[in-house]
């Protein structure tokens, strides 16, 4: 077997070479400031890369020229933090609802069905608010980046989704959703005669239909109907697509960077997401974990003689050096357990002592992304031994 290459040089390769890199992982843990950070890196590598952000802050969505409404990719000007940059960074924000308007322009099958699903009430709620819409919007804009011969590079950062998995399941809940046996069942023959009539061909339909009006209304169950209606001539539309993105994820030329944090849920959860990655054959590039708190004995000295403290706090800053030490440890031997468990080394990035809202911060978190240091091989080692 030869070696396994180092996992900073793994992900620095994916982005000199692959096409699409998602950045996923749990709520909170970093993703967007990742996927940021590694387009500047890319940019810096020569690439023409997209970043597509989900939910960036409001100050980091300022730093990358993103006003609330811009869903269009927009060139920023790295010279001030990479001035060799080789290559280009582009940005933009996703915007679910304009992204499934598009669907419909494309997919209907003529202007009268467009116009009756988008003014349809029900669509209007359901392509905000139906579960996992937003995720497969993500999805569905992925492969519509992809295309895009303007960049070579597409980084997709994820939705803060409760279950990070949610949005490689999207395709395929949309799909089942909109197959929703049961309304659709009941209602498609009852509006197919475009009139309001409870005549319908099984008592069990008119039972269903009956309970369901004196439960959400006979004007909700006409908008649903309708919308069910016209966007039966879509479905064809949407499996296609469905099925392409699922192939993009899959195929080599794209790669996942699973970020996580040090804490106990959200490693669990980065592990089960690796497990069903694994599962599902995607191609996996990298395991991030962020904001760690680095251990003080393994920081350099600072060198200098030691200022004289007040009387008492020298006490205070041992105990305060024990405690950071203590977490420290912690955190190691619950990352030994997710590499011994996941056989991927994670790439320890340091919590930063402030945000990053702005390219610099961007520019030096892909820095230290890239520089990363992994868990020392020989605890490893003994951790993977005395686990066989
Ligand atoms: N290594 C780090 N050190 C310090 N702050 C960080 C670090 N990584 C991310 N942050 C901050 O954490 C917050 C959440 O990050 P974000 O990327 O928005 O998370 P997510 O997209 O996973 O919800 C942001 O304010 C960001 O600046
Ligand atoms: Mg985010």
């Amino acid at each position: 077997m030869s070696p396994r290459r180092e996992p900073a040089a793994a992900l620095r390769e994916a982005l000199q070479e692959r096409h699409v890199i998602v950045v996923c992982g749990a709520g909170g843990v970093g993703k967007t400031t990742t996927a940021a950070a590694l387009g500047v890196q890319a940019a810096m590598l020569g690439r023409r890369v997209l970043v597509c952000t989900i939910d960036p802050s409001r100050r980091l969505a300022t730093s990358l020229g993103l006003t609330r409404l811009s869903d269009k990719p927009r060139a920023l000007t790295l010279a001030r933090v990479a001035p060799d940059a080789a290559g280009e960074m582009s940005a933009m924000m996703l915007d679910t609802k304009s992204t499934f308007d598009a669907l419909v322009h494309r997919y209907a099958k003529d202007e009268a069905a467009r116009d009756r699903i988008l003014q349809n009430r029900f669509y209007k709620h359901v392509s905000a608010a139906l579960h996992g819409s937003h995720e497969y919007m993500a999805m569905e804009k992925l492969l519509e980046l992809t295309l895009d011969e303007r960049f070579d590079l597409v980084v997709l950062d994820t939705p803060p989704t409760l279950h990070a998995l949610d949005f490689l399941e999207a395709p395929d809940r949309l799909m089942s959703f909109l197959d929703a046996s049961v309304l659709r069942f009941f209602l498609r023959p009852y509006f197919a005669a475009g009139r309001v009539t409870l005549r319908i061909a099984t008592r069990t339909g008119a039972l269903a239909l009956k309970l369901a009006d004196r439960l959400l209304g006979l004007q909700f169950l006409q908008d649903l109907s309708e919308f069910f209606l016209a966007f039966e001539s879509m479905y064809d539309g949407f499996k296609e697509r469905a099925a392409k993105v699922h192939a993009l994820l899959r195929d080599p030329s794209s790669g996942f960077v699973l970020v996580t944090a040090p804490n106990a849920a959200t490693l669990d959860e980065a592990r089960y997401f690796h497990e069903r990655l694994t599962e599902k054959q995607m191609p996996f590039v990298a395991l991030i974990v962020n904001r760690l708190h680095p251990d003080p004995a393994q920081e350099p000295d600072p060198g200098g003689p030691l200022p004289t403290l007040p009387a008492g706090l020298d006490a205070k800053l041992i105990a305060v050096h024990r405690d950071m030490q203590a977490l420290a440890r912690a955190e190691a031997k619950t990352l030994i357990r997710l590499e011994v468990d996941t056989g991927e080394p994670p790439l320890l990035v340091p919590e930063l002592e402030t945000d990053i809202h702005d390219l610099r911060g961007l520019r030096e978190a892909g820095d230290l992304i890239l520089g990363a240091r992994t868990l020392p091989r020989r605890r490893v080692r003994r951790a993977a031994g005395a686990r066989a």
